[in-house]
């Protein structure tokens, strides 16, 4: 998909232009956008709204051909729900509307006039980069492993935005910000959905590597030999009973100033979880291929930031291994030593995406980092607390926790990629206690999300840290399955923002 910007003047009406398609704003009460008012030239444009025939709410859409005294041969009406502020989930259904459209029309060139009636520079970056990743989104299509490819829609190939003259040059660069963040998304989204016998610990590795030489990163990929060395043995105890090498991922991508301290972001990379000996029931277990999708949205954030030439020094980790049962597997009971020094006893192998976090996040202490954000698919408890909706935030509670969660609240309401703030209290550790190590690695039953996060805590004294559980949000099941990419829109807007702030 090829996406450009285009603007119009007295002499290039949006009425005279020769274009497949121009997409154009109507409100539902029956008003239409000043884009639609210029195609409005007989009235054609006002007498479907009059008629009914779209509601104007968000996502409905009204196709008209072949208007009197219009160049263009189709004009496509688009629901923005009410006139006034549109929020980003109402233009992110619009501009899906228009992407379902687009992918079935006979025209391969369109022009999607943004709906610039009152709104800002900074308004037009943001509509450019949610039209796009909806455009992008109708385009994935997860069939690397089918022998027949799924056929690629017709459709609109070649996409123009219209904007205002004076928005032009935020416009190109949004556009290019936005497809270096729609690669990220679809990377994520592939090496989630691959599955488990694809996409190995060693598969990540090999992903990483041709990123760092694509984009000239930094990259150093740690052995379980290294790691020995290192004494991860927390880590190490989740893929002792596995065939598949386990890695550990390191991509620098400093392209801050030289004595800026680093934002950090660690994945959990664990690319099957049979639970271990603490085995998971059968129903739905396929889905345990998903339990990357920390590691694969920190692997994509990278890509974006990269493509971007972010400003800033931010460090990719990937903590990747397969959580299987064998003989060589630890079993529930078992007490290991983390890097931190710390021991814990494994009551349940299947709580194994903090034991290999906490080693990581022991691991990036010698970064000095400025901040380090983890990514996991931790806690099924997770989901029950806050659904698909939203990815759990979890900090501490000090000024500079404070102000971490907001900066990623603020950029998960931007992206349109939320999440939910939830605490992280002395009281909920009480129930991490163990009779025989420092900590246990299940709590007693309740707010699991909240234990897994205080687990983790402990490991993350040395400098300021905010967890992600995206067990609800990485993807989704039942008959649509597949990744979603998040939250590589949110960790990409929050970079985006501290580049700024840094700048
Ligand atoms: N990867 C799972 C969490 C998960 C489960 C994410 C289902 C998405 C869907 C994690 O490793 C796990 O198994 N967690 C356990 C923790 C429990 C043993 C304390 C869980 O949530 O059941
Ligand atoms: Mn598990
Ligand atoms: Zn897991």
């Amino acid at each position: 998909m090829d996406f450009s910007i285009k603007t119009f003047d007295a002499k290039n009406t949006i009425a005279n232009t020769k274009s497949g398609v121009i997409a154009v704003g109507v409100f539902e009460d029956k008003k239409l956008s000043s884009a639609a008012k210029a195609l409005d030239l007989h009235g054609a444009v006002t007498a479907a709204v009059k008629s009914g025939d779209i509601s104007g709410k968000p996502g409905s859409t009204l196709m008209l051909r072949s208007l009197d005294g219009i160049s263009a041969e189709r004009v496509l009406l688009v629901g923005l729900g009410k006139q006034g502020a549109l929020s980003t989930k109402d233009y992110g259904s619009a501009m899906a509307a228009i992407a379902r459209s687009f992918a079935h029309l006979g025209a391969s060139e369109g022009i999607i006039v943004l709906p610039t009636d009152s709104v800002t520079e900074r308004d037009t970056a943001w509509a450019i980069q949610h039209a796009v990743l909806a455009l992008r989104e109708g385009l994935y299509r997860s069939d690397t492993l089918k022998s027949k490819k799924d056929p690629a829609p017709a459709g609109v190939k070649k996409i123009a935005f219209a904007v205002d003259k004076a928005h032009i040059t935020a416009a190109k660069a949004a556009v290019v910000q936005a497809v270096a963040l729609a690669n990220g998304i679809d990377l994520t989204k592939e090496l989630g959905n691959l599955p488990a016998n694809f996409c190995t610990p060693t598969h990540l590795a090999k992903t990483a590597r041709e990123m760092a030489r694509d984009f000239k990163l930094g990259i150093e990929i740690l052995d379980r030999k290294q790691m020995q060395a290192l004494k991860m043995g927390s880590f190490l105890s989740v893929s002792a009973g596995s065939d598949e090498p386990p890695k550990f991922i390191v991509l620098k991508h400093m392209g801050g100033k030289a004595k800026d301290a680093p934002t950090v972001l660690v994945g959990k990379g664990i690319t099957f979880d049979t639970g271990g000996i603490s085995l998971k029931p059968g129903a739905a277990m396929d889905e345990m291929k998903y339990d990357m999708c920390g590691a694969a949205s920190v692997l994509g954030t990278m890509r974006a930031i990269a493509e971007m030439k972010l400003k800033l020094n931010v460090i990719g980790v990937v903590a990747t291994c397969e959580n299987m049962p064998s003989g060589k597997a630890t079993k529930p009971g078992d007490i290991v030593t983390s890097m931190s020094g710390q021991t814990i006893e494994v009551l349940n192998t299947d709580a194994e995406g903090r034991l290999i976090l906490c080693d990581a996040l022991t691991y990036v202490e010698r970064f000095k980092p400025a901040v380090v954000v983890d990514i996991a698919t931790l806690t099924g408890a997770c989901i029950i607390a806050l659904g698909s909706h939203n990815s759990g935030l979890f900090t501490r509670s000090d000024a500079a926790h404070d102000q971490l969660a907001n900066e990623l609240l603020a950029a998960g309401k931007a992206s349109g990629d939320t999440a939910w703030r939830m605490p992280i209290e002395e009281a909920y550790n009480e129930q991490l206690k163990s009779n025989f190590a420092d900590v246990a690695n299940i709590g007693t039953p309740g707010a699991g999300s909240v234990v897994a996060a205080c687990f983790l805590e402990r490991f993350t004294r040395k400098y300021t840290w905010a967890h992600l559980d995206i067990a609800g949000t990485a993807w989704k099941g039942g008959a649509a399955k597949g990744a979603t990419g998040r939250p590589v829109p949110l960790l990409t807007d929050f970079l985006l923002a501290r580049a700024k702030q840094a700048a």
